[in-house]
């Protein structure tokens, strides 16, 4: 990789930080197509976000990544939110165009890509998603227009009913909230299509954790844990044996990756690029998310 003073600089903003995925995959990605760009982490505390992003601009940033916990806060420190992430309240890229800085929200687009590429369509399907974090969120906005039915549940339950009432004002289809119980995911679970867990149970390090017992799972069911930390959730690995499509969370990460670098540089990503690198990253070990 060649440094000039032509070069373009990207980045990751969060807390923590040094042990993202996104610099190694962007890198990957900037150096495979030849670009004139780099990529690197800044480490911001909750309190120097504003300054962060003031400095961003001033120092003629390109883009940003936007991680825990600054994906809701950075929003008001913008000039331009497009209407997805307004929609979905939260930014995890930024671009700076010509000085004026726009947010937009990539995992969710990321996620229905990562289905989509493996061959699961939502259309006419029903898509079961546990969680209503951040991530949840983006993925429900999507889901909500592509699926026949979205259900979300969530440990908090009101965040989980206020997000699928926002969501019915959008769209048409039947959406709704609710909270985890074993017996709402038995009845939810019996004829939905598609699962997604958009929650942290499963995430290094507790592995041996998953929110659905392997009793409800089934084979024409498929599944979609978007840790990917480890690269096989406990949940994942039920999926599997019961006979049950599998999509891991390192899709998501690299197609949610994709859509940013497209963004920043205007060109279709390596995506293939972008996951293998990821994959390697992880596979040395240690704690990545
Ligand atoms: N593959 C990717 O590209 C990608 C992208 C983004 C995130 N992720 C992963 O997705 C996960 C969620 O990230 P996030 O940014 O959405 O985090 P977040 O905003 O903190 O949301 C966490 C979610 O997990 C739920 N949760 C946490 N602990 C729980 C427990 N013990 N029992 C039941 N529910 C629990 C929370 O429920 P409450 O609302 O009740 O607290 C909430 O729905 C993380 O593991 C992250 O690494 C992956």
């Amino acid at each position: 990789m060649k440094i000039s003073g032509k070069t373009r600089v990207c980045g990751i903003i969060g807390d923590p930080v040094e042990h993202s995925l996104s610099p190694v995959m962007h890198n990957a990605a900037f150096e495979e197509l030849n670009l004139d760009f780099v990529y690197v982490a800044f480490r911001v505390r909750r309190e120097e976000l504003g300054e962060a992003i003031i400095g961003a601009r001033s120092l003629n940033l390109h883009g940003l990544n936007v991680t825990m916990p600054h994906k809701n806060a950075a929003m008001k420190y913008l000039d331009e939110i497009d209407s997805t992430a307004r929609s979905i309240g939260a930014v995890n890229t930024i671009l700076n165009k010509e000085g004026r800085l726009i947010g937009y929200n990539t995992d969710g687009i990321g996620a229905l890509k990562a289905l989509k590429e493996n061959g699961i369509t939502p259309k006419g399907k029903k898509l079961l998603l546990l969680g209503a974090g951040g991530a949840g969120k983006a993925i429900a906005f999507h889901a909500a227009q592509e699926a026949e039915e979205l259900v979300i549940l969530n440990r908090t339950p009101q965040k989980a009913k206020k997000l699928a009432e926002a969501l019915r004002k959008e769209s048409n289809k039947k959406i709704n909230g609710n909270a985890f119980s074993i017996e709402i995911m038995k009845k939810e679970l019996r004829d939905a299509d598609i699962l997604v867990n958009a929650t942290s149970v499963g995430m290094h390090p507790d592995v041996n954790q998953s929110l659905v017992s392997p009793s409800l799972l089934k084979p024409d069911l498929c599944v979609m844990d978007i840790i990917y930390n480890p690269l096989e959730t406990k949940l994942a690995k039920d999926a599997k044996a019961v006979g049950a499509k599998v999509v891991p969370g390192i899709e998501m990460l690299a197609y949610q990756g994709a859509a940013s670098f497209k963004i920043w540089t205007n060109h279709p990503a390596p995506v293939k690029v972008m996951k293998q690198t990821a994959l390697n990253k992880l596979s040395e070990s240690g704690v990545y998310y």
